[in-house]
C-alpha cells in the first residue's frame, strides 16, 4: 500500500511537500481541535435534585472517568456512590484510532458539557462525539449490550455508482464486524478497513464496540446497527457516509479518511503523505486563523491539488487493491490424513456423529485435545471438482465466519481420500431435541425464538453479506447444530460448492436436497436460488414452532402435512393450536403469531414472493414492520423422505 502510494505521488517539488507537511504535522501536535459534538440522550423522566447525593455521586463519577482517561485502552467503566440509591455507573469509550492525548481532550469535554449543556439534571445519559462516547446510568448496565438510545446519521449525497458501492460496504463491514468481535480480550474490539475500486474513490469504515460486552454480543450490535443502514442496491436509496451510534457499538464509512489509518496499521514505521493529509484536513480552519489568509489560500490550493493528483493516480492504480488482502494460505488448512486418522481412530464407527449430503461424519479429537468434526466426502475420481478447484472452495468456505455458522477449519486431500474438517459443535443438531417427545421440553420458549433468530442470521450471511454469496440448499433441523447456549450453528454450507456442482442460480440436474425442506420449484423442476433458501427455512420455522418433522408426514397418507396444517390454522385463527403442547404456556403469544406469519410467507409457491433473508431479520427483530398476507402453500406430494446424494 505504502509503496504504490509512493509511485502515486505528484511529481511536483518534492520539497513543497515537505514544506507543507511539516507544517501540518506541527500545526496538528500543537492545535488540538476541539470534540465535534454528534448526539446526545438524556432521560427526562428521571431526574435528580440539584446538590442531592445523586449530584455528588456523578461528579465523582465523571472525575473519576477523565481522571481515567489517558489510558491506552481508550475505555474505563466505573461507579460512584455510598448508597443504592445514589449510586452511579458510567464508562467511556474513544474511538480506537486516536491518541491518549485526544482521548483525554474528548472525555474531558464531554464530561464537562453533557452537566453544563445537555444534561443538568438527568439521571440516564449518553452523549457521542467524534472521536468519544461517554454515558451513564443510575442502572448497572456493564458487559450489557444495549442497542438504545441509537443514532443514525446519513451523507445522502449521492454516487453514481450506488448498487456497487452499497456491496462493497456491506461487504466491508461484513469483513470488520468478526475483527472487532473477536479481538482477544484486552485488545480494542475495534477494526478499520480502507477499500478502493475502479468505480469510485476509497471507501473507510471503522466499527467499534464498548470491550465490557462478549464477542458474540460485539457482533449482535455491530449486525443489528449494519441493519439501520440503508438496504444496500435497491436502487436509489444509497448514501456516500453513514454511521450508526449505539451505546456499545458503533460504525461509521465514508469516502474521505476519517480516523488515522497509520496509527491503526502500525506496520509502516513512516507516515505515508495520505495519511499526512487525512490528519490534517480538520485542521484547515486552524491554519486560517493562525497564519495569513494568503498563505491558507495556497495551502488549501496545495493539498487540492495534492489529492487531485493522487485521486487520478488511484484510478491507474487500484485493481490490485481488492484480492490482495486476507489471503488464507493453503498450507494452514491442510491436514494430514494421519492426524485425521488418528483423531478419528481410523474412521471407527463409534466415532460416528451421523451420514448426511456427501458424506459421513465423525467425531475426532486432535492431538492438542482439540475436538473436531470430521466429514469424510464420499466422492470418487470422476465425479466432484478437481484438486485445485477443491481447496479453491475450501478456502472460500474457511473465509466464511459467523456465530451461526459452524467454523470450516481445514481440509485433507490425499489419493482418493477428501475430507473437510469443522469445529465440533457439542450439543447435537436441532432434529435431535425437537422430534423428540422428551427432549422437546428442553427447548422452551425463548430458546426456541433465538434459534430461529440465529439461524436467519446465518443464512443472510451465507446469501448477502459474505463476499461469496452462499446457497445452502440443504437447510433442515439435522444441519442446524446447537453449541452448549443452544445457539445455533448452520453445518454443512457451502459442501456443493466444494462438491463442485455449480453454485449460480439457475437450473440443475443435480438435485442437493431433503424433500420436505425442498421448495416445489427446486424439487420439481430443479430451479434453485436464494428463495429456495428461504422456503427451507420457512419450514424450518414451523416445525421449530410445532415440534413436528416437515418430513414425517408423508408416512401416512392420510396425514395432512406440515404446512397444510400450519395454512389451515392460519386461515381459522387458530394459530396457537399449531404449537407443540410441551411450550404450554411459556410462549409470547405476539412472537408465535409473527413467527408462523414468516414462516408462511417464506414458503409461498412464487419464489418472488418470498421475503428475503434480510427482510426477515427485519421482520424478525422489529415488530413495527408491517407483513404482507400469505398466499396459501402449494401442497406437492414428496416422494421420500431421503437426501438424495448425487
Ligand atoms: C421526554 O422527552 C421526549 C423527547 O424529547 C418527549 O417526547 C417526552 O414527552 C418527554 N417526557 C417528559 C416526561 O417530559
Ligand atoms: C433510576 O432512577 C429512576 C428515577 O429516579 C427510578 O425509577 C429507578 O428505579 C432507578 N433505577 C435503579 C436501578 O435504581
Ligand atoms: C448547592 O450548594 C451550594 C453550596 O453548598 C450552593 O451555593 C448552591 O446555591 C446550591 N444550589 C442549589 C440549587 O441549591
Ligand atoms: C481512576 O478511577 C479510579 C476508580 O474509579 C479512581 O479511584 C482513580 O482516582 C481514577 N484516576 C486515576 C488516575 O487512576
Ligand atoms: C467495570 O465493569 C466490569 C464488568 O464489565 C465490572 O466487573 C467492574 O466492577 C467495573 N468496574 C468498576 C470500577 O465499576
Amino acid at each position: 500500500m505504502k509503496k504504490r502510494r509512493k509511485k502515486g505521488m505528484p511529481s511536483f517539488n518534492v520539497s513543497m511537500i515537505l514544506v507543507i507537511l511539516s507544517l501540518l504535522s506541527f500545526l496538528s501536535l500543537t492545535s488540538a481541535q476541539a470534540p465535534i459534538y454528534r448526539y446526545h440522550s438524556c432521560s427526562n423522566e428521571s431526574t435528580f435534585t440539584p446538590n442531592s447525593t445523586y449530584q455528588f455521586s456523578l461528579n465523582h463519577l465523571l472525575f473519576s472517568l477523565s481522571s481515567n482517561a489517558t489510558r491506552e485502552s481508550g475505555f474505563y467503566n466505573a461507579t460512584a456512590g455510598q448508597t443504592p440509591a445514589a449510586t452511579i455507573y458510567g464508562l467511556f469509550l474513544c474511538r480506537g484510532d486516536i491518541t491518549t492525548d485526544a482521548c483525554r481532550d474528548c472525555v474531558a469535554t464531554a464530561t464537562t458539557e453533557i452537566v453544563q449543556q445537555y444534561c443538568p439534571v438527568g439521571k440516564v445519559a449518553v452523549i457521542w462525539y467524534d472521536d468519544c462516547m461517554l454515558r451513564y446510568s443510575n442502572r448497572s448496565f456493564f458487559s450489557t449490550m444495549e442497542e438504545e438510545p441509537s443514532y443514525v446519521l446519513l451523507n445522502l449525497r449521492k454516487l453514481t455508482e450506488q448498487d456497487s458501492f452499497g456491496k462493497l460496504v456491506e461487504a466491508t463491514l461484513n469483513d470488520l464486524v468478526p475483527q472487532a468481535a473477536n479481538a482477544p480480550s484486552g485488545v480494542k474490539k475495534f477494526a478499520t478497513k480502507e477499500v478502493s475500486s475502479m468505480e469510485f474513490q476509497t471507501l473507510y469504515s471503522l466499527v467499534q464496540c464498548t470491550p465490557d460486552i462478549s464477542s458474540s454480543d460485539c457482533n449482535m450490535c455491530l449486525r443489528g446497527a449494519m441493519t439501520k443502514l440503508p438496504k444496500c442496491c435497491d436502487g436509489n436509496q444509497g448514501t456516500r457516509g453513514g454511521r450508526v451510534l449505539y451505546p456499545s457499538c458503533n460504525l461509521r464509512y465514508e469516502t474521505n479518511p476519517f480516523y488515522q489509518i497509520q496509527s491503526v496499521r502500525t506496520l509502516s514505521p513512516t507516515p505515508t503523505p495520505m495519511s499526512r493529509v487525512t490528519r490534517s484536513k480538520g485542521k484547515i480552519i486552524t491554519i486560517a486563523i493562525v497564519v495569513p489568509i494568503a498563505v491558507s489560500l495556497v495551502l488549501c490550493a496545495m493539498i487540492y491539488y495534492l489529492l487531485r493528483r493522487r485521486a487520478r493516480k488511484k484510478y491507474n492504480a487500484l485493481p490490485a487493491e481488492n484480492g490482495a488482502s486476507g489471503i488464507t494460505s493453503i498450507e494452514s488448512l491442510k491436514f494430514d490424513l494421519a492426524t485425521i486418522e488418528a483423531a478419528t481412530h481410523k474412521f471407527s464407527d463409534e466415532q460416528k456423529l451421523g451420514g448426511g449430503g456427501f458424506g459421513v461424519v465423525y467425531k475426532g479429537i486432535l492431538s492438542n485435545g482439540q475436538k473436531i468434526a470430521v466429514k469424510r466426502l464420499l466422492m470418487n475420481s470422476e465425479q466432484g471438482p478437481d484438486t485445485k478447484e477443491f481447496k479453491n472452495e475450501v478456502i472460500l468456505a474457511a473465509k466464511l465466519h459467523h456465530r451461526n455458522l459452524v467454523r470450516l477449519l481445514g481440509f485433507c486431500i490425499e489419493g482418493e481420500e477428501k475430507i473437510l474438517v469443522y469445529e465440533f459443535v457439542p450439543n447435537k443438531s436441532l432434529d435431535y431435541f425437537l422430534f423428540d417427545s422428551k427432549k422437546q421440553r428442553l427447548l422452551d420458549w425463548s430458546t426456541r425464538h433465538k434459534i430461529i433468530e440465529g439461524i436467519a442470521r446465518g443464512i443472510l450471511y451465507l446469501h448477502e453479506d459474505s463476499q461469496l454469496k452462499v446457497i445452502h440448499r440443504d437447510l433442515k433441523a439435522s444441519n442446524i447444530l446447537l453449541d452448549e447456549d443452544m445457539n445455533p450453528k448452520i453445518s454443512d454450507f457451502g459442501v456443493a460448492r466444494i462438491f463442485g456442482v455449480d453454485q449460480t442460480e439457475g437450473n440443475t440436474s443435480t438435485i442437493v436436497g431433503t424433500y420436505g425442506y425442498m421448495s416445489p420449484e427446486y424439487a420439481m423442476h430443479g430451479q434453485f436460488s436464494v428463495k429456495s433458501d428461504v422456503y427451507s427455512f420457512g419450514v424450518l420455522i414451523l416445525e421449530i414452532l410445532s415440534g413436528n418433522n416437515s418430513s414425517s408426514f408423508d408416512q401416512s397418507d392420510t396425514a395432512t402435512d406440515l404446512l397444510t396444517s400450519a395454512w389451515n390454522h392460519w386461515i381459522s385463527g387458530t394459530f396457537l393450536k399449531l404449537l407443540d403442547p410441551s411450550l404450554r404456556d411459556s410462549y409470547s403469544t405476539n412472537e408465535v403469531i409473527r413467527c408462523i406469519h414468516i414462516g408462511l410467507l417464506c414458503v409461498q409457491e412464487n419464489p418472488a414472493d418470498r421475503p428475503t433473508m434480510a427482510s426477515i431479520n427485519l421482520m424478525l427483530n422489529s415488530n413495527t414492520v408491517t407483513l404482507s398476507s400469505p398466499q396459501k402453500p402449494v401442497f406437492f406430494r414428496h416422494r421420500k423422505s431421503e437426501p438424495n446424494m448425487p
